[in-house]
Formats: structure tokens, sequence, C-alpha cells
């Protein structure tokens, strides 16, 4: 069975990783890396190939930037061409960037199952383009994988079939867990990593990354989310690797950081990770990191006025922050109290990979040779409707 594995950008790379890493322990199956090139300067891709221990994909898009409808069509038609040269019979996508959204339309239309890893989550917030790309990939996927019980629920309010609905836990974790286990036991040479002094010398530091366009794209917002942090750092070192999107806004709108305020270069997965484990607390607008922070038990401040994660303030130790002073303030210190009390959510256990395979078992076994048996696969229906 082809299974076609596709990522884009920066976050879906720490999904990919494990799902790639389980497929090897089916035969029957080869897991073909797609990379659509929706991020592509080397801190932001390249470093979390290697950094992940992924191989170089068998097929990069090249989409590059561009306005959404400009990359979304880029990715499309690139990966419509390695589809039907290629014939999948079933696509797997992870997160809700574009590449998601663009994927999952092409391969549904060539009539190729797709599954969509972390599916269901909702914000309700239409502002966010994530919540539309993960709409548009649930109404047309074949399997849906949860990470939480929330998102179950929001499928079958929108009228998903029970029977497609798996809850199996968080591949992020997956990573997560393995990334960190290989911290723990030395397989890491810390000392080799570029941020070690920096963490020698902090004392009680924090960790900030920011680069959602509702905080970043707009100057009143991003002035009044960098008073909050100035003030946080007027006792606290704030470590801060910016995205690029974040790094024009900066300069664009003037925006200034106190001296403890640490302005560092996109890190790769394994540096990110060992700084913000032990920070006092993660100040945030990412999606994953409100959950990896849940997952190690690091209290979390989500710069945002919503979550579709919402585990991880019913459990976890994320505090919502909103993007005033006040609110960003309030939240650190309730972040704070919370990690005590806080629980890691069901199945978050590092083995959400093996149970997506054990679900997709039934279609690989329908795929394993038998002597004279034709193969009836979605995409050899659509060959024939050609
Ligand atoms: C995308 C995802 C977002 C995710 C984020 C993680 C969508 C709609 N958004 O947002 O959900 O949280 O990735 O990083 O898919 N750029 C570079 N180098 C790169 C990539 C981007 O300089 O390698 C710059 C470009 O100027 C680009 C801008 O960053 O225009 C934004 O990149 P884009 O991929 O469009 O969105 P992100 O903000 O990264």
């Amino acid at each position: 069975m082809k299974v076609f594995l596709v990522a884009g950008a920066r976050p879906n790379f720490m999904k990919v990783a494990p799902i790639y890493r389980e497929s090897r322990k089916h035969s029957h199956v080869v897991c073909k890396l797609v990379h659509t090139g929706q991020h592509y300067d080397y801190e932001m891709s390249e470093a979390f190939f290697k950094d992940l221990d992924l191989p170089k994909p068998d097929f990069f898009l090249d989409a590059g930037s561009g306005s959404h409808a400009v990359q979304t069509a880029k990715i499309m038609t690139a990966f419509e061409e390695v589809c039907l040269a290629e014939r999948p019979d079933l696509v797997l996508v992870v997160g809700d960037v574009n590449s998601t959204m663009a994927c999952s339309i092409v391969a549904k239309k060539l009539l190729v199952e797709v599954g969509h890893v972390e599916a269901g989550l909702r914000s309700f917030d239409w502002a966010m383009p994530e919540e539309i790309n993960r709409m548009v990939t649930d109404a047309i996927s074949d399997y849906f994988f949860v990470t939480e019980e929330s998102g179950v629920q929001n499928l079958l309010k929108e009228g998903k079939p029970t029977e497609t609905i798996h809850l199996v836990g968080h591949v992020m974790i997956d990573n997560l867990l393995y990334q960190a286990g290989k911290l723990e036991n030395g397989k890491i040479d810390v000392r080799k990593l570029s941020v070690y002094p920096l963490k020698q010398s902090a004392g009680p530091y924090l960790f900030l990354t920011l680069h959602r366009p509702s905080n970043v794209d707009n100057r009143d917002v991003f002035e009044r989310i960098a008073d909050a942090l100035n003030e946080i750092a007027r006792t606290r070192r704030i470590f801060f690797p910016v995205h690029p999107r974040t790094r024009q806004k900066i300069k664009e709108f003037s925006i200034t950081f106190s001296g403890n305020v640490v302005l560092l270069s996109p890190l790769n997965f394994k540096e990110s990770l060992f700084l913000w484990k032990d920070a006092e607390a993660v100040l945030t607008d990412s999606g994953g990191l409100q959950e990896e922070t849940t997952a190690l038990g690091v209290p979390c401040v989500t710069i945002r006025e919503n979550t579709e994660r919402p585990v991880t303030i019913e459990m976890g130790t994320n505090a919502l922050g909103g993007t005033t002073r006040g609110s960003i303030l309030h939240a650190y210190r309730e972040s704070l109290e919370k990690a005590g009390k806080a629980r890691v959510p069901p199945l978050w256990d590092g083995k959400a990979s093996e149970r997506i395979w054990d679900v997709l078992k039934s279609k690989i076994d329908s795929h394993i040779p038998r002597m004279g048996s034709k193969r009836k696969t979605p995409a050899n229906q659509a060959k024939r409707q050609q």
C-alpha cells in the first residue's frame, strides 16, 4: 500500500516524524514523504528534517510563500502532478496549515482516501486561516485521528460517522517524548547545543514564541503584547526565537523590547526543547507548544483570545492570556499556580502513531498481494475514470 505523508510547515515536521518512523514496522506499507515547501528557509525546514531523524523527502513541491490563494494553488497544482504520476492509495495530512488543506482537496478529487491527523479541533474563530483549513480538511477526510475528546465531540456534531473517528492521542507528543528521552539519556550532547551557554547563565527565565498574523500583523496588538513582555522582563530573562514573519513586523512597526528579551534565530526542535522544558513558563501563540507544555508540566500562557485545544486549559498547564498587558500578566500568574495541579490528557503517551497504523491495518491487509487477485483501490478507480 502506498501512503503519501504530507508536511509543509514547521509544526508539521514534528508530527510526520513519528508516523513515518512507525510506518517502517509495516512491511506492506510504502510511506513516501511529501514536503510541499510551504516553509523553505533552512532554519524553518531542512534543520528540522535533520533534527527529527527524518530522511530527505521523496517529493519536494517547492511551493514557497505567497498570499493564501497563491500558496494554496501552487501546492495543489504541484501535488496533483505527483499524485497522478504516483497513484497513492492513501494521503495522510497533519495539522491545520495551508498544505494540509491543499493536499487533502487534491487527493479527495482524485478519489484517493484522506486521513487527517489532529482532526476535529475547533477554535470557532473564522478569522484564523487555520480554522478554515481544519474545517475544509475535516469536511472531506475519510479517517479522523483525534488528539482530545473535544475533537471527537466536534466531529460528531458535524455529522461524521462514529466509525471514522479515532481518538488515538497525539503524534506531536510521540515526537516530544522521543526527543525528550534522547535529551535525558545523554544521547544528545547538550553542551554542543548553541543555546547551552545561554541557559547556563540565565537564572529563572521564560521562553516565548509569537507568529500569528492576528498578533504580529497588527501594530496596536503587537505593541500591547510587547508592553506585557517588557513588564515580565523587568525581573526575568525571556528567550525569544523569532519567526521570519515576526522579524519582518518588528522592523516594520519599530517594536522595542527590553534588553532582557533575548531575540534569537528560529531554533531547531532539540535546541528549542532544551530551552523551554526548564523555563519557568512558556509564552506562546503556537498550537503545538500549548500541548507540549501540558505534556511536560511546564506552565504556559497562550497569547490568544481562544484555543482549539481546550484540554490544555481544563486539565493541563495552559492559561489563556488574551492580548492585553493586564490579561497576559494575569495569565502568567495563573499558569504558575496551575502547574502543580495539572494532569496529562488521556493517550498522550507516545503511542499515537502506533494506534494510527493499527486503525489502518485493515486497509493495509487488503493490499497484501494474493495470488491472482486484482487490487481495487480508489487510485485505480480514478485511473479508470479518466
Ligand atoms: C504557517 C501556518 C501556521 C503555523 C506556522 C508555523 C498557515 C495558514 N499558517 O504560518 O498555522 O503555525 O506556519 O510556523 O498555513 N517565511 C520565511 N521563510 C520560511 C517560511 C516563511 O521567510 O521558510 C516568511 C515569508 O515572508 C512568509 C511568512 O513568513 O510570507 C509567512 O509564512 P507562511 O507559511 O505563509 O505562514 P506562517 O506565518 O509561517
